[in-house]
């Protein structure tokens, strides 16, 4: 009751209370609130469940999260004793190399530079503040001598990417006169820097390099700010630059993330997949069409993401369009988009490549070739038939050499999604309660079994020969029982996160599997039917089509 009327004006009727529900475009109060027996149902979109389901949908976030950020509001401690040495220790110079920076950056004279170029560049305090924003002065050792001094040894600070030790031994800071920006993972913990330089040195941004807790490719910068803009929203805005993101917030658009200088992975595709269905992709101007055929847009459109693109005037990114032209003239922007491939063709068509037969052909088939990715065959069938029409080519000549480059990949089966690195998967959380509680071994092999979670096996598998007397798993212990790296990373990864309530977590974990099974199997049903040998058949699907309809929650995805 507490937490929901947090997000839903309520009021009282009889035993129970209602209000508009916040799932769906509701006209008339139809969601409502049982606070004897702890649960919430909306009669309009048929969403209901307890209070942590409820965090789940509204913040986008998974079962682990939510328990988290629910404790974190009553104040109630996770252990944190069996955190990972390293990580733990790794969090704790990155924290503090963000305070360093910060200090710097608000310093005088050292940071007046910094200073002076953020407001040249029409950054306001505020965001400068939210964004923690700091700067790493110009000396070769300065932070060096701090961290030294506040007792962080020089291994740790290697680790974490902050300074380097040259081959005769001497030690410097890596980011020397930036502008740092702190990169922050979506429970908004530092896990990395981007340095912008002052001037017109080279590179343009420094980075920090692979560190246990930093890789690229799973973070999108600005996405912790943004997560809740963009689950109001229903859509997330995909820019290049860190600046980007941020002027975008200063002008109240908040709904914006940009990756980190790479194209697009398969990880944070599905970050924005669990969030989200639709995304704009919005580029700098320059070249932009070349861009989108480039930048390895496919991924999203793997994860069955529908993707839009938004195209700015010459010259200019969103963050000098911004201070240019104002946040309404960008919502403008963002309004008026087209679908990837029609975007892809018309801006094929603006630089000529439609004209010659041969090129069209190139330009044709690159395009095919993202349509055979995506997974939705009614989708697949719609954009075909707009390939035709934009590109003036028969209907029929277009599937036919969709069929055939579908041929020439030759996939064996449809290949299941990668589980999502970035977030804690449905897995990660089941494995997670299993490390931390091992009386609940058997009951997580049950649910692996059951739900055919196999690449958990091992895991569990090690962790029941190192229980200790105490019940505890050591994480030390379990490692040494692996051999594969990527198992190793995932233990690590779950060991180091606790969960509340882990049986009621079971439990709805439980459900969760069942959901997406029914998800699956209503799926594979539509997408047989069609093709029945009979009437009796056909009638058959349909009516398990109408029994497990109401139990499929198409909203969201826990399961690839
Ligand atoms: P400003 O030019 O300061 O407005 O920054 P920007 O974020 O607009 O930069 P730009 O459009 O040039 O580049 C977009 C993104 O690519 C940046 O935010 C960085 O993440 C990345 N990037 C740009 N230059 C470099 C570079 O030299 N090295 C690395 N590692 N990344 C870069
Ligand atoms: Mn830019």
């Amino acid at each position: 009751m507490d937490v929901i009327s947090r997000y839903v004006t309520v009021r009282k009727t009889g035993k129970n209370y209602s209000g508009l529900c916040p799932f769906h475009n509701d006209t008339k109060p139809s969601f409502v609130i049982n606070p004897e027996k702890q649960f919430y149902k909306c009669y309009g979109c048929g969403k209901g469940g307890d209070v942590i389901s409820f965090v789940m949908e509204q913040e986008g976030v998974t079962f682990t999260e939510a328990v988290r950020e629910l404790a974190q509001r009553y104040g109630i401690n996770f252990r944190s004793e069996a955190q990972s040495n390293e990580v733990s220790e790794l969090r704790r110079v990155l924290d503090w190399a963000k305070g360093f920076f910060v200090r710097q950056y608000k310093s005088k004279p050292t940071g007046t530079r910094a200073v002076e170029y953020v407001k040249k560049r029409g950054f306001e305090d505020r965001i400068v503040e939210e964004a923690e924003i700091g700067y790493a002065p110009d000396s070769w050792q300065s932070l060096y001598d701090a961290a030294r001094r506040d007792g962080l040894t020089q291994q740790m600070l290697v680790t974490a990417g902050l300074v380097v030790v040259r081959e005769d031994g001497r030690v410097y800071d890596r980011f020397r006169n930036r502008l740092m920006f702190p990169i922050f993972d979506l429970q908004g913990r530092v896990v990395g820097f981007g340095g912008r330089a002052l001037g017109e040195e080279e590179p343009k941004y420094l980075n920090t390099q692979e560190t246990p807790l930093f890789h690229k490719g799973r973070v999108l910068y600005g996405l912790n700010l943004a997560r809740p803009s963009i689950y109001k929203e229903g859509r997330a805005v995909v820019v290049e630059g860190y600046t980007d993101v941020l002027m975008a917030r200063q002008y109240g658009i908040e709904n914006f993330c940009a990756t980190l200088g790479t194209a697009l992975t398969k990880d944070n595709a599905w970050q924005l997949r669990k969030l989200v269905e639709s995304v704009t992709v919005l580029f700098d101007s320059d070249a932009a069409g070349e861009k989108a055929s480039e930048r390895g847009l496919e991924v999203l459109l793997e994860v069955d993401l529908d993707v839009k693109v938004a195209t700015l005037e010459a010259g200019l990114d969103p963050c000098d369009y911004l201070l240019k032209h104002g946040a309404e003239a960008m919502n403008e922007r963002l309004q008026k988009t087209e679908g990837l491939v029609a975007f892809l063709l018309h801006s094929a068509a603006g630089r000529g490549l439609l004209n010659d037969a041969s090129s069209k052909a190139r330009v044709l088939d690159k395009v095919l070739t993202l349509v055979s990715v995506m997974p939705n065959p009614i989708k697949r069938d719609l954009v075909l038939r707009e390939i035709a029409a934009t590109a003036q080519v028969a209907e029929s000549s277009v599937r036919s050499r969709f069929s055939s480059l579908e041929a020439g990949k030759r996939r064996p089966v449809e290949p299941a999604p990668a589980p999502p690195a970035g977030l804690p998967t449905v897995e990660e959380d089941v494995l997670s309660i299993a490390l931390r509680n091992s009386g609940l071994l058997p009951r997580c092999r049950e649910l692996c079994r059951e739900f055919g979670l196999e690449m958990l096996g091992p895991v569990l598998d090690a962790a029941e020969r190192v229980v200790r007397a105490d019940g505890t798993i050591d994480i030390s212990d379990l490692l040494g029982q692996l051999t594969d790296p990527a198992l190793q990373a995932l233990a690590i990864k779950c060991h180091d996160r606790d969960v509340l309530q882990p049986e009621a977590a079971l439990d709805v974990l439980r459900s969760r599997f069942e959901q997406s099974r029914a998800r699956a199997e209503l799926r594979k049903v539509k997408q047989e039917a069609p093709s029945a040998q009979s009437e009796a058949e056909l009638r058959e699907k349909l009516e398990r089509i109408k029994q497990i309809t109401p139990r499929a929650n198409p909203r969201r995805i826990f399961l690839g």
